[in-house]
């Protein structure tokens, strides 16, 4: 890892793994699953960790490794562990660090399947979570309990894109000893850092904008070394461990996370100016619009407003599916933070088992459309939603 004060840009392309003998210019894949030994006392000394080194791919691999180096730089994070998807990087972060009787306060509005862990999983190892709602943060210091051990939210949030204030979280977490973790994953690196605001973790789906092409699956956490160390040990022996093909495909990625990141921007604030003039919308969400109700806590600690718009069809879930039938060029896909624009109406399709009142708890009204804004042309992206909402 280089030590100098780089760039973001500069570090996320100019970190890499030491050349062969080849002299390669780009990075090799090592699209091996286990590495040899010279003799008895190497692979003693590499299993008892006096040699810090590749054993076996499950633990580490120098695709992984340089996947790794790259984020914790990025996120200014001492160390980390990357994984098969962002899901596997949840389910492994809480599971190498919380004990039978641990219990948890996060956000409500957190990724479908990590409420899934919450409610179905962690309740079988006697660990309970208690919620905040998005606008009820001054209610959080009163969820805490002696058992608590983990302050968990993501920022922005999934689908209604809502903002936490992360140098809030920073301070509740500190104040009463707790780990703060953050899923990052709508941000990416490049918009957001949770460490600087006293995150101890944070985890990426690398799936959405980190991959950024729709191609592969991948997930990783970072943060504290001690933690981490939990987290690596837990990680090795349950085998949850990212495929060096994939570390490989991400880290190839992350040389172009900013300027993808940049033009996604661009193209989602003009989509959602244009949303704010159409007569069938009747809400507009972007943490970058001055209309935004967390607008000056997304300016604090963003440095742009991300790549999802969520915006209010009139006419409630038959305008949504309306909407949805009718759009010619984005795709209709579970997926986000592809080149690719994505549209989803959220109460006729991913949350249609939910009942309204857990759909508005949160933020999911019957006319909410979220919109993964991509990187065609934006007055292209712009003319498809315009003929689909007339
Ligand atoms: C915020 C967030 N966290 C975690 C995940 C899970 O990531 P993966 O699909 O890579 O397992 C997702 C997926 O959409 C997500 O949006």
């Amino acid at each position: 890892m280089m030590n100098t004060k780089n760039h973001f840009e500069t570090d996320a392309i100019r970190i890499q793994l030491e050349r062969t003998n080849f002299l390669e210019h780009s990075s090799p894949l090592y699209l091996t699953s286990s590495f040899v030994f010279e003799d008895a006392e190497d692979m003693r000394a590499s299993f008892t960790e006096e040699k810090e080194r590749n054993i076996y791919s499950r633990f580490t691999n120098p695709n992984t490794t340089e996947f790794v180096d790259k984020i914790c730089k990025l996120e200014e994070a001492e160390a980390g562990y990357a994984y098969a998807t962002g899901m596997s990087a949840v389910f492994s972060t809480f599971a190498a660090l919380l004990n039978s009787g641990d219990h948890i306060v996060s956000a409500r509005s957190v990724f479908g399947s990590t409420h899934t862990l919450f409610t179905t999983y962690f309740p079988k190892w006697n660990i309970e979570t208690s919620y905040f709602k998005v606008n009820e943060v001054n209610k959080i210091e009163s969820l805490i309990q002696p058992n608590t051990k983990i302050l968990y939210a993501e920022t922005p949030t999934n689908p209604a894109v809502d903002i936490l204030d992360l140098e809030l979280l920073g301070h509740i977490a500190k104040k009463h000893k707790l780990l703060l973790v953050i899923d990052n994953c709508f941000a990416t690196p490049y918009l957001q850092n949770p460490i600087q605001f006293g995150a101890d973790l944070v985890i990426h789906s690398a799936t959405k904008l980190i991959d950024g092409q729709g191609r592969v699956l991948g997930g990783v956490t970072v943060g504290r070394a001690d933690l981490i160390r939990e987290i690596y040990l837990f990680s090795r022996n349950t085998g949850p461990a990212l495929s060096p093909f994939n570390a490989w495909v991400l880290s190839k990625s992350l040389e172009t996370l900013a300027v993808r990141v940049d033009k996604h921007c661009e193209n989602a604030l003009k989509v959602a100016e244009f949303l704010e003039t159409e007569k069938n919308v009747s809400l507009v969400k972007y943490p970058f619009l001055k209309s935004h109700p967390q607008y000056e806590i997304a300016k604090k600690q963003m440095k742009q407003g991300g790549n999802i718009v969520a915006f209010e069809i009139k006419g409630g879930i038959e305008a949504g599916r309306k909407f949805l039938n009718a759009i010619k060029m984005c795709s209709l896909s579970a997926n986000l933070g592809d080149t690719r624009t994505i549209v989803t109406h959220p109460a006729s399709t991913t949350h249609s088992k939910l009942s309204e009142e857990d759909r508005l708890e949160v933020g999911i009204t019957d006319g909410l459309v979220r919109i993964s804004v991509g990187l065609e042309h934006v007055e292209d992206i712009i003319a498809d939603l315009k003929q689909a909402l007339n």
